[in-house]
């Protein structure tokens, strides 16, 4: 099997509102893969959904949502949650304060290698170490021995990111992971995930908002429309010949898209739209140059050599 996800027609709803309509898409074994879109576009609930994390209060539908060489719909809940654990490594949105802040890091670090692979935890303790040493620090016992709250933010992004390869995963999900770091830092992270990939094999699954960053670093990317997958395919492909006018309009507008929720995208007036997510009409209709007519009933789907579209346009 060549797949780390398989994501078929994913939806996710809030009682009868949808927020995430018929997401379909592919992390190949090995690659980084960036999942873009503006905020509130629906890429952490997509990500929740690949481990089995989706909040209480939201139902999700799909045909197929295989995460590290199993479906989790035709598995029970615990055999779902053995094997995220056992195979993801997951690095949640804002994880400044993902760490418990006033425990030091060895009382925290291993919980999940001691529970998903029944070791001690002294075993756990020397893992760590191995890894805070491949995630760049020099002195990995004395990191054990702070509390999340003694670290810069690089540092306990670092912590993070050894935690998240505890388990050897073959799936890490990182969940805008350098939005709150300078950008020097950012970059000296972002090397980090690269080497992880490329040294270990390990498939990336990269969410941000920031599309210079992702056509940096990922291999392919999907780009998300409130709720939906408008364009997707090999990074080089779909940078240098775009065919959504959304990923047109950003792809002018790298390198940042790091802006907040109802906020306006500089070039692209309007906003991404909270509500009636499962029409059959394009979602873009009212911020799109292109605008036409067919465009208010339907959307129509392009696939060729792997680059995806949905747009009336040819
Ligand atoms: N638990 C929830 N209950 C109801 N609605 C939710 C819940 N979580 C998220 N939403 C809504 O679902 C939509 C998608 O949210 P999501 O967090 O996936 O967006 P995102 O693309 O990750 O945004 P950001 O870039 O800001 O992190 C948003 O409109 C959000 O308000
Ligand atoms: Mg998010």
């Amino acid at each position: 099997m060549n797949e780390t996800v398989i994501l078929k027609n994913l939806s996710i709803k809030d009682g009868d509102n949808t927020l995430v309509s018929k997401v379909s898409m592919t992390v190949e074994k090995g690659e980084i893969f960036g999942l873009v879109g503006e905020s509130g576009s629906g890429k952490t609930l997509t990500a929740k959904s690949i481990i089995n994390l989706l909040p209480d209060n939201l139902k999700l539908t799909a045909d197929e949502i295989q995460t590290a060489g199993k479906d989790l719909l035709t598995i029970t809940k615990n055999e779902r949650r053995a094997h995220i654990g056992n195979n993801v490594g997951y690095i949640p949105q804002n994880t400044v304060f993902y760490l418990h802040p006033m425990i030091k890091i060895k009382n925290q670090i291993g919980d999940g290698y001691i529970y998903h692979m029944k070791r001690s935890k002294s075993e756990a303790l020397e893992k760590a170490s191995m890894l805070f040493n491949k995630v760049g620090f020099d002195n990995p016992k004395n990191i054990l021995n702070f509390y999340p709250w003694q670290l810069s933010g690089g540092m306990r992004q670092r912590v993070n990111i050894a935690m998240a390869l505890m388990n050897d995963p073959k799936l890490i999900i990182a969940d805008e992971p350098t939005t709150a770091l300078d950008s020097t830092v950012q970059r000296q992270v972002m090397q980090l995930f690269e080497e992880i990939n490329k040294d270990m094999g390990i498939s990336i699954l990269l969410i941000s908002h920031d599309l210079g960053l992702v056509r940096h670093y990922s291999s392919s990317l999907a780009v998300m429309y409130a709720g939906q997958i408008v364009e997707s395919g090999h990074t080089e492909e779909v940078f240098n010949n775009p065919k959504h006018p959304y990923t047109q309009l950003l792809n002018k507008i790298i390198p940042s898209l790091n802006i907040k929720k109802n906020e306006l995208l500089p070039e692209i007036p309007g906003y991404v739209q909270d509500s009636g997510r499962d029409t059959e009409s394009c979602l873009f209709i009212k911020r799109c140059p292109h605008a036409m007519e067919i465009c208010s009933k339907c959307a129509e789907e392009h696939e060729s050599n792997g680059h995806y579209y949905k747009c009336n346009l040819k």
